[in-house]
């Protein structure tokens, strides 16, 4: 089906048994999740709730989006400044989860979970750093947590599972390692399970302690795999602001030493990968989430593939940072100061699966816009509509984009990231198209979002830090 050169890859070694739990050995077959979308009819009849409320008003569904971006980049730089003051001060931490509003998730994937495994729809996000799910568990008199709300009443019930195993709040784990994950200091017994408190905006939390368990995934070679000591959140309550719609909870595909994408990429090689369909492709078209190496095989993807240096850790935390050196439009590089792109000064660039649009920082924002419109001045332009993402729309009854000059972003290593026009000059309704660029006030990280991703692989070596990619239908 999806990313042919990982199945080609697994038909390779098909029929080796997997188990990835003492001594690893080398990677023998990929892990494959499907991305669903919200609009799928996979996730129906499971759960009517996640679909779209907008689906079916065009110019409603990218305010909605723009709306849900918005919340998370607020979020990011919000909790990047509140963690600069608590590192000040002494004082308890309450702190703000990175991520947002997760009732409009776009992409969910369905994991197993512990031992004997229990089915679990989870909303997939690179820009959270934590694995958490709606939990039960009789955790006794060990545990300190008041008795919340379940805003879902499926859950995932921990104390029928044989693997799951409690990480202790006198553990250096709880006390250091997860502190980046908002683990409280709070600790009467030394058995006390570790618990986190995740704030979101408007006061709304998820509130749980943590957890290594196991997950069972399916493998590209068809077979199941295992993970072993995932860290988890047992999330015990959860208000409904907080509540992730239709899911059971969130999958992070952030970076992070505790991440479950570095669970499951060091089990796979360090690498996982993933290709986005056009966004306007029919719903029942599949996107998949691979951990695993898929280049392995000689096909025209790896011919065209380009690589960069993926930025990790450091100022942009859990996220995947890249190193642009700029924009071109037409072969011509823009006259964009370069501390828009540096990440020590204000700026940096983020690639991110979880926001739709592609956010410029002001300074690279104008000059994209000015080489723009340019080539579209032929057309007639539209005023904007209240609460449109978007700035420049015109008429696009017979456009030609082969009429566009193309954009590319240059990174700093020499690789060169061509979209197709249609990621940049998109369809907004019938006869309309926008620029598909959101301006955000300086200072600011500039985001590719998903949308700008489609109809490309995008491979994450978490080990050799580079990103690679490549043109491909994801079909
Ligand atoms: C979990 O999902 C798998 C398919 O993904 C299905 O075969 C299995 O029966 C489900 N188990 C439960 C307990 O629902
Ligand atoms: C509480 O912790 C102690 C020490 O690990 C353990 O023996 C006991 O079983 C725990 N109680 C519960 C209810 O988990
Ligand atoms: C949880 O897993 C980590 C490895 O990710 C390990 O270092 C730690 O000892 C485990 N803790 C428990 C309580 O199982
Ligand atoms: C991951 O762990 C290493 C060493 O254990 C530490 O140096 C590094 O800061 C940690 N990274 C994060 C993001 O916590
Ligand atoms: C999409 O999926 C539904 C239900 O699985 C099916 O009835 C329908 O024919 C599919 N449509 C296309 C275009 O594949
Ligand atoms: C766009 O232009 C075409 C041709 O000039 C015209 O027929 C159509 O009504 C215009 N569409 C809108 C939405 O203004």
């Amino acid at each position: 089906m999806l990313l042919v050169s990982c199945v080609v890859n697994v038909n390779v070694i098909h029929g080796v048994d997997v188990n990835v739990d003492s001594p690893p050995p080398p990677p023998p077959a990929a892990v494959r999740l499907e991305l669903i979308h919200r609009d799928s009819p996979k996730l129906h009849g499971q759960n009517d709730e996640t679909r779209s409320v907008h689906h079916h008003d065009q110019r409603q569904r990218w305010k909605e989006l723009h709306r849900r971006d918005s919340l998370r980049h607020h979020n990011l730089l919000y909790s990047r400044r509140r963690r600069d003051q608590e590192k000040e001060s002494d004082s308890f931490q309450m702190p703000m989860n990175s991520g947002a509003d997760y009732r409009n998730g776009e992409y969910f994937v369905h994991v197993q979970v512990g031992t004997p495994a229990q089915n679990v729809t989870l909303v997939a996000d690179t820009a959270s750093d934590l694995t958490w799910v709606n939990c039960k568990h009789g955790c006794g008199r060990n545990c300190s947590i008041s008795k919340g709300r379940l805003s879902s009443k499926r859950a995932f019930r921990a104390d029928r599972s044989s693997t799951f195993q409690v990480i202790p709040c006198s553990s250096h784990m709880c006390k250091s390692d997860l502190s980046d994950l908002f683990s409280l200091h709070r600790c009467p017994t030394p058995f006390t399970p570790c618990t986190y408190d995740y704030r979101y905006m408007q006061g709304s939390a998820a509130i749980g302690f943590f957890a290594n368990e196991t997950l069972s995934v399916d493998l590209t070679n068809g077979k199941k795999g295992e993970l072993h000591n995932v860290l988890i959140g047992c999330t015990k309550s959860i208000d409904n602001v907080a509540g992730v719609r239709g899911a059971d909870g969130i999958l992070g595909l952030g970076y992070g030493n505790y991440t479950f994408t570095t669970n499951a990429a060091s089990e796979f090689g360090g690498k996982f990968s993933y290709c986005l369909v056009d966004h306007l492709s029919h719903e029942n078209v599949s996107n998949y989430l691979i951990f695993g190496d898929c280049s392995g095989s000689e096909n025209t993807l790896s011919s065209s593939k380009r690589y960069t240096k993926l930025v990790l850790g450091g100022k942009l935390r859990s996220f995947y940072g890249l190193n642009v050196l700029g924009i071109s439009i037409g072969g011509i590089l823009l006259k964009i100061p370069s501390f828009v792109w540096d990440e020590n000064r204000g700026g940096g660039t983020i690639l991110d699966s979880g926001s739709s649009l592609t956010y410029l920082a002001l300074p690279a924002y104008e000059p994209v816009m000015d080489a723009l419109e340019k080539s579209v001045s032929k057309y007639e332009r539209f005023s904007v509509e209240q609460g449109s993402p978007f700035e420049y729309c015109f008429n696009s009854s017979g456009f030609d984009e082969a009429s566009v000059p193309r954009l590319a972003i240059h990174f700093e290593d020499g690789a060169r990231f061509e979209p197709p026009v249609k990621s940049y000059i998109i369809d907004v309704a019938d006869q309309e198209k926008c620029f598909g660029f959101v301006p955000v006030i300086w200072p600011a990280n500039s985001i590719i979002g998903n949308i700008m991703q489609q109809n490309h692989l995008w491979e994450f070596d978490l080990v050799g830090k580079t990103l690679g990619f490549a043109p491909s239908s994801c079909t």
